[in-house]
């Protein structure tokens, strides 16, 4: 029988995640079905209530109900709880059980696909918001030799460095800064703020940028971001998007839900966008 999943938000029609979905059930031979539900702005435990009455089996949750979401389950994984917020739920009779994927998958497109081991590496991380929330202890586990935590408003950066102290069991130091604070190069500078949705560029220093080094822009299909711009023009030849994070976070809910891990190569070489 087929087993129905889908992913909700609003709007939804943006989504990438049907595609995905479907892409790794052909190749990996699962019988699915996954759709877009439009949730209506303050019904979200009826929509979910609904399509689970109707027997489906998992949901992606995207904005604005991150946090809906994460009121509603019955059992929040620690990735879950971390980050403050579900993008992932499975149903299992009266549970729902909930992940949050964003940070493992942009951590394994990291080191994974882009071939960066974080390991020893100097980490920046500009904003402080829920992105930055949810990719901490990923980039955390990875034992870099430092994590900075840059943001406009100082004080939502230095939280962060506090939550990320209580809970990691490695001894990674994990700073908060202002942007004018920034000093030194870094191997890996990920840019975790909503600025490439509105063609902002944070006001970083050009000069974070150390030789080599990689710069991520979580954000998909804006093409060359201010901030890859930035690096760019830095003389950074390793720039990324957040297309292989969009793949890998939904690939680790596809194991998750149907124990089998789907090759993610021919997905991200569908939805890349020119970095032009
Ligand atoms: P998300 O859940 O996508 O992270 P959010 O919680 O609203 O969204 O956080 C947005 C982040 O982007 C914040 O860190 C915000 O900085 P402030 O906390 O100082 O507002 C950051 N941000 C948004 N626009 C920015 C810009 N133009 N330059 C720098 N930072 C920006």
């Amino acid at each position: 029988m087929t087993d129905r999943y889908a992913v909700i938000g609003n709007p939804i029609e943006q989504s990438k995640s049907p595609l995905i979905h479907t892409a790794f059930a052909q190749v990996t031979g699962q019988d699915i079905d996954y759709g877009k539900l439009l949730g209506p702005l303050g019904e979200f435990a009826a929509t979910v209530d609904a399509f689970r009455a109707s027997g489906g089996r998992g949901m992606n949750v995207t904005a604005p109900f991150k946090l809906d979401a994460f009121a509603y389950a019955t059992d929040l994984a620690p990735g879950a709880l971390m980050a403050g917020a579900v993008n992932a739920m499975k149903f299992e009779g009266d549970r729902v059980l909930a992940e949050n994927f964003d940070g493992v998958g942009l951590v394994r497109d990291v080191v994974h696909n882009l071939g960066f081991p974080l390991q020893g590496r100097r980490v920046l991380i500009l904003g402080a918001g829920g992105a930055t929330r949810g990719a901490l202890l990923p980039l955390l586990a990875e034992q870099p030799a430092e994590l900075v935590i840059v943001n406009r408003t100082v004080a939502k950066a230095q939280e962060l460095a506090a939550l990320a102290h209580r809970h990691q069991s490695g001894q990674v130091p994990v700073t908060a800064l202002g942007y004018e604070a920034v000093q030194g190069v870094f191997d890996v500078v990920f840019n975790a703020t909503s600025s490439s949705l509105t063609a902002e560029l944070p006001p970083l220093p050009a000069s974070v940028f150390a030789s080599g080094c990689l710069a991520y822009d979580l954000t998909y299909g804006k093409g060359l971001t201010p901030f890859l711009k930035l690096a760019q023009q830095a003389g950074v030849t390793h720039l990324a998007d957040g297309v292989g994070m969009l793949a890998e976070q939904a690939a680790e809910a596809f194991v998750w839900w149907r124990g089998v891990r789907p090759d993610t190569k021919a997905v991200i070489q569908k939805l890349t966008v020119p970095l032009e």
